[in-house]
């Protein structure tokens, strides 16, 4: 049995296409694998605290399991969402592209869960900082929406797209390298573009059901 963590980056509701095309594969994965448990975790439309003062002290103190009760509670909620992430087997994120990169919802999600000792480690190797990933044995799925045309790999934009690929190196940084981007393109372009877009995305994501 797998257990799926869903992180939905949207503000939107009902009228978000990352949301719809989300519920496309997770629909299809419960009805393939219907003892699969499912945890859903918001980030788009609940407050993710950004990384303040205390929280930079509390997740650097230099002997963790000596932290003090005040800056243990200060990593209440990255804990929680630490262990939420270990405990699950697949990472599903959906997110529209925001400013070229994600909205700033699930760019705290990633603050909180890139956490010294949890899931990476630091050393010095002859004065140099090294870095060690410590997740292992998951795979990502990010499903996107964007508003222009041409951010994916081969595309005129790509240069521009700090949104997946920000994506990308953050969960290769903590050990999720096994990482699948599949996005719709063009819901600022006519209608008729960004529908066949997405209707190719919904292809894709179905395909994909039976690689989880
Ligand atoms: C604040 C904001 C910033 C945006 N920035 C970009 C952008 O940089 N590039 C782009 O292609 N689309 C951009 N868009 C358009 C969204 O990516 C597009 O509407 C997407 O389909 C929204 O996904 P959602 O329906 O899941 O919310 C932006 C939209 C908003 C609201």
């Amino acid at each position: 049995m797998s257990k799926i963590l869903a992180v939905h980056a949207s503000p939107r509701g009902e009228r978000s296409h990352s949301r719809r095309l989300a519920e496309v594969f997770l629909s299809a994965l419960q009805a393939r694998n219907p003892q699969w448990h499912l945890t859903r975790r918001e980030v788009g439309r609940a407050f993710i605290p950004p990384v303040s003062e205390a929280f930079v002290a509390a997740a650097f103190y230099p002997e963790p399991e000596a932290r003090p009760l005040s800056m243990q509670a200060d990593l209440a909620l990255s804990d929680e969402l630490v262990g939420e992430l270990l405990g699950h087997d697949v990472l599903v994120i959906s997110t529209p592209m925001h400013n070229f990169s994600v909205p700033s919802g699930l760019k705290a999600w990633i603050d909180q869960i890139v956490r010294l000792g949890l899931t990476f480690n630091h050393s010095l190797d002859n004065g140099v900082a090294q870095y060690e990933p410590l997740v292992q044995g998951k795979k990502a799925l990010i499903i996107t929406s964007r508003g222009g045309f041409g951010f994916g790999p081969d595309g005129e934009l790509a240069s521009m797209n700090h949104a997946d690929t920000l994506l990308r190196t953050v969960l290769g940084f903590i050990g999720i390298t096994d990482v699948t981007v599949v996005a719709a393109e063009g819901e600022e372009s006519e209608a008729r573009s960004f529908a066949v877009s997405a209707a190719e995305a919904e292809q894709r994501l179905l395909a994909l059901v039976r690689s989880f």
